[in-house]
């Protein structure tokens, strides 16, 4: 058994997904449902008696330790998270809350119930926290891609919870001797990503004749990672990795916002011709920039490819054209993440940014 922390979001539901796939131990879910999370991404496990779903929240320690206690699990997979930058510059109070105390609580059932095991189930226990590029700050161009030891400056609120919790993790190694591994990925697409983010909004929107909101000059860069290499990684540094190590993952495929939705139109121009709109790049639209806006991500995943012989295996050309066939497959499943709240985030973070 192994518990699993935010698996009703992006990540998570891919990574449970995934893991039901190719494994055969059970898994425990234990997510609170916030806005981006949704039972419907694991409809497919209704009748798996392998995955176990608790509606819960990671703050909740009282919760936690009884779920330790009653599954026993090998290991914990730390995907729950506020995950987005802008909503984090909007309100910042909800990622101290769950990234930073919420991985604190955490840790410290882990650490209870991980010293009450015998030797050898202690040796083989892992606490796997799932983190971020947005850690070590920004890049110039000619910059090299960040390293496990480029030193920490993150920028946003979100970066700097999520900093915060990875500097927990490792003192929890460091000092009481906890199996942490911590790995730090790029930008993840794929199916299941909530709208909010710039590859499946971008989508939603074009496919639906709106705007595309581009910030700033377009030319920031992200280095984007299809979400099952992502799992793939995880799985992979879960088994082999050594504890008390990071493990930084990237997609070795650096982009800038424009050509990622370029891209996107593209695409859409073949598989939605149509006359009131020939071309869906005439939808882009310069809106005013992020505060503090990263300019550049790039992750050296060296580390991963020589101690675990991990690479990812999806491009990004063919990656995106899949994710964009899979939104457009299923704009029902859009319809039930897009409510009235989510119309209340895109006038929040959209309607006083105006053309820049
Ligand atoms: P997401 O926002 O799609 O999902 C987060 C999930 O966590 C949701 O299901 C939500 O309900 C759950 N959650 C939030 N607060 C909770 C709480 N207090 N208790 C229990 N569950 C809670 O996020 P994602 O994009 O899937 O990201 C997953 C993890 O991966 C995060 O830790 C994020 O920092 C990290 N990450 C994401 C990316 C990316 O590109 N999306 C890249 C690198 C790292
Ligand atoms: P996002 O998906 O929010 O990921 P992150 O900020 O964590 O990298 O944004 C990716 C890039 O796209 C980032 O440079 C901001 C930009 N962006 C836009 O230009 N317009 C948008 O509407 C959004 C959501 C993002």
């Amino acid at each position: 058994m192994i518990l699993v922390t935010g698996g009703a979001g992006f990540i998570g539901a891919n990574f449970v997904l995934d893991w039901v796939a190719s494994e055969k131990s059970p898994v425990a879910n234990l997510d609170k449902l916030s806005y981006a999370g949704n039972p419907g991404n694991l409809v497919s496990l209704k009748q798996d008696a392998r995955h176990i779903f608790v509606k819960g929240d990671i703050c909740d320690r009282t919760l936690v330790g009884q779920l330790l206690r009653e599954h026993k699990p090998a290991a914990i997979v730390h995907f729950a998270a506020e995950s987005h930058v802008d909503r984090s510059i909007h309100g910042p109070a909800e990622f101290v809350q769950t990234n930073v105390i919420g991985t604190f609580s955490l840790l410290e059932e882990a650490r209870a119930y991980w010293s009450t095991l015998a030797a050898p189930e202690q040796d083989r226990f892992r606490f796997l926290h799932v983190s971020t590029d947005e850690v070590y700050g920004s890049l110039g161009r000619d910059d090299p891609a960040f390293t496990e030891s480029t030193p920490y400056a993150p920028n946003s609120p979100y970066a700097a919870s999520k900093a915060a919790a990875d500097h927990l993790v490792r003192a929890y190694h460091h000092t009481y001797g906890l199996p942490t591994i911590t790995t730090n990925c790029s930008n993840n697409y794929g199916p299941l990503q909530f709208p909010e983010k710039l590859i499946p909004l971008m989508i939603v929107n074009a496919a639906q004749g709106k705007p595309l909101p581009v910030y700033g000059d377009g030319l920031n860069v992200r280095d984007w990672l299809y979400v099952g290499d992502h799992c793939a990684a995880v799985r992979l540094a879960l088994r082999r990795g050594r504890p008390g190590e990071t493990y930084n993952i990237g997609g070795n495929s650096e982009k800038t916002n424009l050509e990622v939705v370029n891209a996107i139109c593209a695409i859409l121009d073949e598989f939605r011709p149509s006359s009131l709109i020939p071309h869906h790049s005439s939808l882009i639209t310069y809106v005013k920039d992020r505060p503090g806006h990263d300019r550049r991500y790039a992750m050296n995943a060296g580390k991963m490819a020589a101690e675990l012989g991990w690479q990812p295996a999806e491009r990004f050309e063919t990656g995106l054209r899949r994710t964009v066939e899979w939104y457009l497959d299923h704009m029902d499943w859009v319809e039930n993440v897009t409510s009235g709240a989510y119309r209340n985030w895109l006038h929040l973070n959209y309607a006083d940014r105006g053309q820049a």
